[in-house]
């Protein structure tokens, strides 16, 4: 027997194999059910009982031996196979690296940003969530008007001092108390009102506000740099309108359009026929606002204007359902990839 299994041992040793078909016979020959090694073990009963224990511990060697070389055997020749493995083939194109892409209201909230810095507007921002006093009472809002409605705004934990910003208009006064004239600042944010959700409209939407107080600020300077705005955004070709409106922070107050970018003014879907489209709310601020902040109406005088950014951005891609925004469905947002 002892001579039988060093012959065994020796061809185990010696044993070569460069395919998976090779080490799946040394399985066979030696460690499979009808193989070398079982055979052995069935053949204990034939050796005489005080020689069983060598025998046994000779044996278990053996099949130590075979079950550690069927691994390593095993082991490379798997590693020495690459037909699965094809990130070697080095001929094949590179894969395509997918990057994202900015939001709409980002790429248009950086383009308002660019177009006023060039003119020395600076970036200013408040909280979203504002007191009575800076989304309202500091804005002249006399306390019934419907804007401190239930209906129109968030309040907190029904605490009628503590709600969502309804508007920017509110950093105009956290501006004001805080930074002394001149002031030539914008202030993008988030606003929120208590509006039913439509394609038209949304309880959550972005604004940007402006707000330039000096010495001898006129309706003239309104007019010039709303004009220089909207040629910069719209295309040189772009005309304005102002509309006398009212706002309870601004007087005189005005409604601005632009001259239609689609049809030029002669009239389409996106203008309703009219040759134009509304963009924003303006106006020279309240002497009283101004008062509200310890700035002096007699010294100082200002303009306000304030715009959506998502109706702005809707206008300019042609985009009609307010609600896209906010699904970030990639099939809308890849359409904006390499915008910047
Ligand atoms: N806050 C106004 C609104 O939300 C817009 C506005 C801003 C109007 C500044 C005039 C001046 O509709």
């Amino acid at each position: 027997m002892k001579e039988k299994v060093d012959a065994h041992i020796k061809e185990i040793k010696e044993f070569v194999a460069s395919s998976v078909e090779e080490v799946e016979a040394f399985r066979l020959k030696f460690l499979s059910k009808k193989g070398i090694v079982p055979g052995l073990f069935g053949e204990m009963k034939n050796v005489a009982p005080e020689q069983r224990k060598a025998a046994g511990q000779v044996l278990n060697h053996l099949k130590n031996l075979a079950q550690e070389k069927f691994d390593s055997l095993k082991n490379s020749v798997e590693s020495k196979d690459t037909s699965k493995d094809k990130t070697l083939d080095l001929t094949l194109p590179a894969d395509f690296i997918k990057t994202g892409s900015r939001h709409p209201i980002s790429i248009v909230r950086n383009d308002i940003i660019n177009i006023f810095s060039r003119i020395g507007f600076t970036v200013y921002q408040g909280p979203e969530i504002e007191d009575d006093w800076h989304n309202f009472s500091a804005l002249n809002f006399p306390p019934e008007h419907p804007a401190r409605d239930m209906q129109d705004t968030f309040f907190i934990d029904k605490d009628p001092d503590i709600a969502l910003r309804t508007h920017t208009s509110s950093v105009q006064i956290r501006m004001m108390e805080k930074v002394k004239p001149p002031i030539r600042s914008i202030f993008p944010g988030r606003v929120f009102r208590n509006e039913a959700i439509s394609a038209r409209a949304h309880c959550i939407f972005h604004q940007v506000e402006g707000l330039y107080i000096d010495e001898n600020v006129s309706f003239a300077d309104l007019k010039q740099t709303l004009y220089y705005f909207a040629q910069e955004l719209f295309g040189t070709d772009t005309k304005i309108r102002l509309r006398p409106s009212y706002f309870p922070f601004t007087e005189p107050s005005a409604e601005m359009d632009i001259s239609c970018f689609i049809c030029g003014g002669k009239g389409c879907k996106v203008c309703k026929h009219t040759g134009w489209v509304e963009i924003l709310g303006c106006g020279m601020v309240d002497p009283n606002v101004l008062a509200n902040c310890n700035i002096d109406p007699e010294k100082y005088t200002g303009f306000a204007f304030g715009m959506g950014i998502e109706r702005t951005t809707m206008l300019k891609y042609q985009i009609n359902d307010i609600r896209l925004f906010f699904e970030n469905d990639v099939r809308f947002l890849k359409q904006f990839e390499g915008a910047i």
